[in-house]
């Protein structure tokens, strides 16, 4: 296992902003918690920290997310979009579009699971945490954390995160090759940047068609669930505000913000 050699990243770093101001570190609690640090310490807009391992990374609704040391990708970004926090859910569709084109131009087939993961063949390989520091009703700063699962061979996924993940996988694991992480990060920036950049030009609109082109949910059923409520019916696709649209059974459509969702997987 090499470490993460960060001179040759910067070399291969093709960005206007996206990781030109680069941290790094062995181990650190949570790349999320350093980034936002630093948002409050106003650094630039891009700046990057990357751990080699976390012993405290965060994923969704409170859950851990495993970070093993020398295989994958734990990286946090700033970023300061002028927009309403109600708006920020947006910056995690853009992230989850950014990391599909990434493992593409790797050779991975994989799409997203709304809101937010990335999956090959039904199995999670990259996971997007967005934190906001508000203040009134504006965005200071957000938050865009990325665990990439990268050169975890299947025995190493089963080993150290079978317990916790079972259905995880690694781009090692799907594409059986040892990835390059120094160039599969610069190609993340540089598509992070491309649809922040898009955004931030164009609007939701090419946003929205992106995600959607990208998504393993239209036509499938799904359970949705939140700690209060549960929902069954047939996902339609997204709202323009990154909202997942839900047909139920009884033919109401439901627009969930936030919601647990699982595939039901009818008998053949
Ligand atoms: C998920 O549960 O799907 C989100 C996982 C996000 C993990 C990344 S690893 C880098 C950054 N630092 C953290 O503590 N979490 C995110």
């Amino acid at each position: 296992m090499a470490a993460f050699d960060l001179a040759r990243f910067r070399h291969l770093l093709r960005t206007r902003s996206l990781g030109q101001t680069c941290h790094y570190a062995p181990v650190l609690d949570s790349t999320n918690s350093s980034v936002r640090v630093l948002g409050q310490q106003g650094s630039p807009e891009g700046s990057m920290v990357l751990a080699e391992a976390q012993t405290a990374g965060r994923g969704q609704a409170g859950k851990t997310w495993i970070s093993p040391p020398g295989r994958n990708l734990y990286v946090s970004v700033l970023l300061r979009p002028p927009i309403a926090p109600a708006q920020a859910p947006l910056i995690s569709l853009l992230a989850a579009v950014a990391v599909v084109d990434t493992l593409r131009q790797e050779g991975a087939s994989c799409g997203i699971k709304w809101p937010n993961d990335v999956l090959i063949d039904g199995r999670k390989v990259a996971g997007i945490l967005t934190e906001l520091e508000t203040y009134r009703d504006t965005v200071r700063f957000v938050v865009v954390g990325i665990g990439l699962n990268v050169n975890m061979p299947r025995a190493a996924l089963d080993r150290e995160l079978g317990m916790i993940a079972p259905t995880a996988t690694s781009l090692q694991a799907a594409l059986a090759r040892v990835l390059d992480r120094e160039a599969v990060l610069a190609s993340l920036m540089a598509s992070l940047e491309h649809w922040y950049e898009t955004y931030r030009a164009a609007g939701v609109a090419p946003l929205h068609e992106a995600w959607e082109a990208r998504s393993l949910m239209r036509g499938r059923r799904v359970r949705a669930s939140t700690p209060e409520a549960s929902w069954q019916g047939t996902a339609e696709g997204i709202s323009p505000s990154g909202q997942l649209l839900l047909r139920q059974d009884t033919g109401e459509t439901l627009a969930l913000t936030s919601a647990e969702v699982r595939f039901i997987h009818d008998p053949a």
